[in-house]
């Protein structure tokens, strides 16, 4: 955990002042740098000392056998792992000799900074060799949003006080060494040097290496080339090998001189193109950016996060914290998907390789909303890249004896990579989660080629898992058994109130889409029988209800079983999953993350205020948090309910997950889902914004601690922009109309840019619920 102040606390930007090497693998994660194609990890840019050295492409991996003490029948039997491919980053500096390194000689100063609107990280530090001789530094590196397959840096170094004889060597990397795997030893055999070199090029200021991963058979190429500026003489020399490629610089800087080495690196990747081919490729890439060279880059960098922000940002007074953190959310989340095209965006985005790099239910349940209203187009890229799976989910639906498709709990390629059936193959919910984004994206945007091309058949697949997987029972009820809800602690249960409403949705939606594209319908083979036999599932889908309690239950007889006994659970046996076997975990009444909690969010229109306010209260004892996704969950009905200052504690958590490293894992890579879910407690929970279909509707209000929350919301073409003070909240459209939404309850429309300012009613004071013992929200302040 990350137990001192690292960062200074500043809107725009995350600054370190002095690099902290106890932390250093947490801060390689946060200053990550990548456009959902290309990640960066914020490594040094000599590349010692290190915590994990990372660079990562969209959908590059690597296999490894799945073991299993006892076999059985639907096992998957390859894992998936993300690799690090080809270091572009490295640029060592030898100055008179010694090699430029942090923990030798002396450290003058040293900052690091992201810059949220640039969304360059520039780093500057002066040094003083063991031998005496003193060097400032400065480099900026970025990963480009517009041009997908390029980063870059700039490096400077300047002589101080006296003269210093300069070495740059800038190279390009492969199989680095990585700090050795936990867990599975084969897996880790499988991963070491994964890469099997191809080619290797060098010549006067270019590089490019080439290679291959052993069992996925990917190719991976990579290609750098320089622009050098120093003082006559400036010499440069380039060379390669199998794993290296290196471009070596030598200089002699007078006082108050400068070395700089403009340095951009194409990444690229195919499972199916020949060497000659990926080579043509990087090298291309290079030769684009080249054009613009490093300020032709820079510059796009900027007008691209322009745009972002102006459709995007959201503004916080009276909370400093939380409007840096919602900043470094939103850009992280941009990050995670701006540019993956097709491609999964990882839990931990392109960030670190923590859960093997692979996609979960995270996506389409906290990114893509986020992104739907910010930058729609990343969404339909990601379900395309869904999409494209179907036929995989196809085999596997049928391979478990299902109809449609059963897309995986885990995954970078659509194979299903989780070895744990009750937490992944039972976790069908997944499903219902890929139809609830494609809903929403087509709801938001409008975009009639998406809805004709992806989401019939996205609905269509899905809905026909739903209903070859639940059956009627004698009295007519639909019931989906033996499934995972979201809380991982009642896996394989029955009638999961959040899978139920959720594939009721999907089963609609998708009844729907087919009446709207009836050719596209009939090419998948969808009859009237069918889609009435899937409205029929949905309006019989049984949601289990405790009728003496009168509250909804997670699973059919969830109220009715033994509690958990917290008040002799420790501290320290938190989460319970590494201390308490799962068979315990699933007779109890004990919940990791919102599941009843969420569906109170997703399906909302099922849930009358009194008993959001009923059930809220009965699972805010029985939820222990073990996951980073359900802070921002709990802050979003608690806000509904009228819990202000409990929310603002979950949003805090929420909000801080990373740059305070709540949950000791940051150096694995980052919280994407729960950064993301920083913008959903902000805009769902104190904005109150629902948008089901053409139905937009708002109920804000503001925590005691804030004075104003404002935030963008992309919707039809049309810019909105919600201000809310303490007693009213303003609604301006900033381009496009007209738009009609609803201020609870009653509805207005916009047209030009006048504002619409409405009063915002007092909460309905309600007893606030108990946490369970040591599970209240987390109060990571620093201020
Ligand atoms: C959570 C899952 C989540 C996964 C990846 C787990 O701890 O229980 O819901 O998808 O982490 O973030």
């Amino acid at each position: 955990m990350i137990t001192h102040r690292s960062y200074a606390v500043e809107p725009w930007c995350l600054r370190e002042h002095a690099p902290h090497l106890d932390v250093l693998p947490q801060s390689e994660s946060v200053f990550a740098l990548s456009n959902g194609h290309v990640g960066w990890r914020g490594n040094l840019d000599e590349g010692e000392p290190h915590g994990l050295p990372g660079s990562y492409l969209g959908g590059v991996h690597e296999l490894h056998p799945l073991p299993y003490a006892e076999a059985g029948y639907g096992y998957p039997e390859s894992g998936q792992t993300v690799i690090n491919v080809t270091n572009g980053k490295i640029i060592r500096l030898l100055v008179d000799d010694e090699p430029f390194d942090l923990r030798y000689g002396r450290l003058r100063s040293h900052e690091r900074v992201l810059d949220l609107r640039t969304g360059l990280l520039r780093r500057t530090c002066e040094w003083t060799s063991p031998a005496g001789s003193t060097v400032r530094v400065r480099s900026t590196r970025l990963v480009s949003f517009t041009q997908r397959a390029i980063a870059a840096v700039a490096y400077e170094v300047e002589a101080v006080g006296c003269e210093a004889r300069i070495v740059v060597q800038s190279e390009l990397v492969a199989n680095e060494q990585l700090p050795e795997r936990k867990g599975d030893p084969r897996a880790a055999v499988a991963l070491q040097s994964p890469l099997q070199p191809e080619e290797h090029f060098a010549d006067g200021h270019r590089l490019r290496l080439v290679h291959r991963t052993r069992r996925s058979g990917l190719r991976v190429g990579a290609a750098a080339d320089h622009v050098v500026t120093g003082p006559e003489p400036t010499g440069t020399r380039a060379e390669s090998r199998d794993d290296v490629a290196r471009l070596t610089v030598t200089s002699v800087l007078e006082p108050g001189q400068t070395l700089r080495v403009d340095k951009l690196v194409s990444h690229g990747w195919s499972s199916t193109r020949s060497l000659p081919a990926v080579s043509d490729q990087v090298d291309a890439a290079l030769a684009a950016a080249g054009h613009g060279g490093w300020q032709g880059l820079v510059d796009e960098q900027r007008a691209y996060l322009d745009a972002f922000w102006a459709r995007s940002d959201v503004e916080v007074d009276g909370d400093e914290e939380i409007q840096q953190a919602v900043r470094f959310g939103l850009f992280h989340v941009l990050q995670a998907g701006a540019r993956a095209e097709r491609r999964a965006i990882p839990a931990k985005g392109l960030t670190g390789s923590g859960y093997d790099g692979h996609a979960f239910w995270d996506t389409e349940t906290f990114v893509l909303p986020l992104l739907t209203y910010t930058s729609p187009g990343a969404v339909a890229e990601a379900l395309r890249w869904r999409q494209n799976t179907l036929p995989v989910a196809r085999e596997r639906a049928v391979q478990l004896g299902l109809r449609g498709a059963a897309f995986p709990w885990r995954t970078i390629e659509g194979s299903e990579g989780s070895a744990y059936w009750p937490a992944g193959t039972a976790a069908f919910h997944v499903n219902a989660d890929i139809a609830d984004a494609v809903v929403r994206y087509t709801a938001a945007t409008g975009d009639a080629a998406f809805e004709r091309d992806t989401a019939v058949e996205l609905l269509v697949e899905t809905a026909r898992l739903w209903r070859s997987l639940g059956h009627h029972d004698p009295h007519g009820a639909f019931h989906i058994n033996g499934v995972t809800g979201p809380d991982e602690y009642s896996a394989v249960a029955d009638d999961n109130t959040y899978t139920n409403l959720m594939a009721r949705a999907n089963l609609r939606a998708a009844a729907d889409v087919v009446e709207r594209h009836p050719r596209r319908a009939a090419e998948l083979g969808v009859d009237t029988e069918e889609s009435a036999a899937w409205r029929d599932a949905a309006d019989a889908m049984h949601i289990p209800y405790n009728h003496d309690l009168r509250v909804h239950e997670q699973n059919a007889g969830f109220t009715r079983y033994q509690r958990w006994d917290f008040a002799n659970t420790r501290p320290d046996q938190y989460p319970l999953m590494l201390h308490f076997p799962y068979f315990d975990l699933y007779r109890k009444q004990v919940v990791k993350q919102a599941d009843l909690v969420l569906a109170m969010y997703k399906c909302d229109d099922f849930f009358d205020e009194e008993h959001t306010a009923r059930n809220f209260a009965y699972y805010e004892p029985l939820t222990v948090r073990d996951s980073s996704l359900s802070a921002c969950c709990q802050a979003v009905i608690a806000a509904r309910v009228g819990h202000l200052a409990l929310a603002y504690d979950y949003v805090t958590e929420t909000a801080l997950m990373d740059l305070q490293d709540l949950e000791h894992n940051t150096r694995d890579g980052l919280h994407i889902a729960a950064l993301a879910g920083t913008w959903m407690a902000l805009v769902a929970g104190f904005g109150g914004m629902r948008h089901h279909g053409d139905s937009l509707e708002f109920a804000p209000r503001l925590p005691e601690r804030l004075s104003r929350l404002a935030f963008h919301v992309e919707l039809l073409g049309s810019r909105l922009r919600v201000e809310i003070k303490p007693r009213a909240a303003t609604y301006t459209l900033l381009d496009g109309g007209p738009l009609t939404a609803r201020h609870y309850g009653e509805p207005f429309t916009l047209d030009g840019e006048k504002p619409h300012a409405l009063d915002i009613p007092a909460p309905r004071p309600r007893p606030a619920p108990q946490s369970p013992p040591h599970r209240g929200p987390v109060h990571p302040r620093t201020s």
